[in-house]
């Protein structure tokens, strides 16, 4: 009998473990002096507090993309995950160049819909006659997915206009097929009037995605079968047990949260809504809020007059954004500084083309 044996996967930072944080921090910082203007770094909300204190911009998936496209540094460090860096790189200048110090730091939501599984998916709608339905995709997919939906005159969408979006594209089309996150698309729908009734799921695994031809004719969006397994966590016990336990607290959540947790809840929004709700709370009011734990505790340690805490009691942490560490960072920028660059994101030009048709539409609509 053969034993499968496990191998450990050397990863090329592995020496900086070694180094005390205290001088991991100094050693960043003295190189952001050095680098200057050369080199701008993007940490994403749910970056932990060691890695995003070293940030020159915060910001969501989108606003950081956009914020890094108007810079002129030749050096974007992304510190967030792959398909953020890729949309960098699709919305950089040609000089400049995109590099995530962990090239593990992806996102299993955006792996649930592969470029492959998509466009078998589209094949089989159009078989069925199903024509007048147009992509769009959410921000967190690949820069594949993303260009799908651009060659077919469809967009990309964030968490923050996903609304807006959805009606410029029920303006053109009878349908949407929406990838990768099922709950941001169910809860934009639902939001605008439409039904569960007129909502189906496509499940890439089965045939006409789990669907009868009548349910899929009728329906007004496809879902794709995603979801965030970080935002997914939370259920709606989760707000029952917390209003009980503390009296007039607000629940606001990111809608990457399921549909029961949405409704439940008393704001939804994205990441920078959630951040500027907080921040414009009155001092001594109560807030449960349900997405990523390294942001939740960010607010709480940013605005201790206000009681703010995660919704559920478990830990909601998102496992690939925290692979972006200080030791990985500084490998990133020891490399700079020597004239090497590692873990550069590039998108193919076909590809990176037609991503940025459906990002341009996207910024169009707004
Ligand atoms: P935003 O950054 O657009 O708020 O999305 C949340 C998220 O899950 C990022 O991965
Ligand atoms: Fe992906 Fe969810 Fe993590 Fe965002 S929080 S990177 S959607 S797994």
């Amino acid at each position: 009998m053969q034993v499968a044996t496990l191998k450990r996967v050397a990863r090329p930072f592995e020496a900086y473990f070694n180094i005390s944080q205290p001088e991991l921090s100094e050693r960043i910082e003295a190189i952001r002096r050095e680098l200057g203007q050369e080199l701008v770094i993007l940490g994403h909300h749910y970056q932990r507090d060691d890695v995003i204190c070293h940030s020159d911009l915060r910001g969501d998936s989108f606003k950081l993309s956009e914020m890094a496209s108007r810079r002129s540094a030749q050096y974007i460090v992304f510190c967030g995950v792959h398909f953020m860096a890729e949309s960098a790189d699709i919305l950089s200048k040609p000089h400049q160049k995109v590099i995530l110090p962990d090239l593990a730091a992806g996102c299993s939501m955006a792996d649930m819909a592969t470029i492959e599984q998509v466009e078998a998916a589209w094949d089989e709608l159009e078989d069925l006659g199903i024509r007048s339905i147009l992509p769009i995709t959410y921000m967190n997919s690949t820069a594949a997915v993303k260009a799908f939906c651009g060659e077919r005159g469809g967009a990309v969408c964030t968490s923050s206009n996903a609304k807006g979006i959805f009606d410029w594209a029920w303006g053109q089309k009878e349908k949407i097929f929406f990838f990768p996150d099922q709950h941001l698309g169910r809860n934009t729908a639902y939001a605008k009037g439409v039904s569960l009734d007129d909502m189906v799921v496509w499940d890439p695994y089965q045939e006409l995605g789990g669907n009868s031809v009548q349910a899929l004719e009728k329906a007004k969006i496809i879902l794709w079968k995603g979801h965030c397994s970080v935002h997914g966590r939370f259920q709606g016990h989760h707000v029952d047990e917390v209003r009980k336990e503390h009296k007039g607290i607000n629940v606001l959540v990111h809608p990457e949260c399921k549909w029961e947790v949405v409704e439940k809840a008393d704001y939804v929004g994205s990441t920078e809504y959630i951040i500027k709700a907080i921040a414009n709370s009155e001092p001594g009011s109560k807030w449960a809020v349900g997405t990523e734990v390294n942001l939740v505790n960010r607010l709480k340690n940013e605005y201790p007059d206000r009681f703010v805490r995660l919704l559920s009691p478990d830990l909601c942490m998102c496992s690939t954004m925290f692979r972006i560490a200080p030791e990985n960072l500084l490998w990133a920028l020891d490399n700079l500084k020597a004239g090497s660059i590692v873990n550069q994101i590039t998108v193919s030009k076909t590809v990176a083309h037609w991503a940025r048709a459906a990002l341009d539409r996207m910024l169009a609509v707004q």
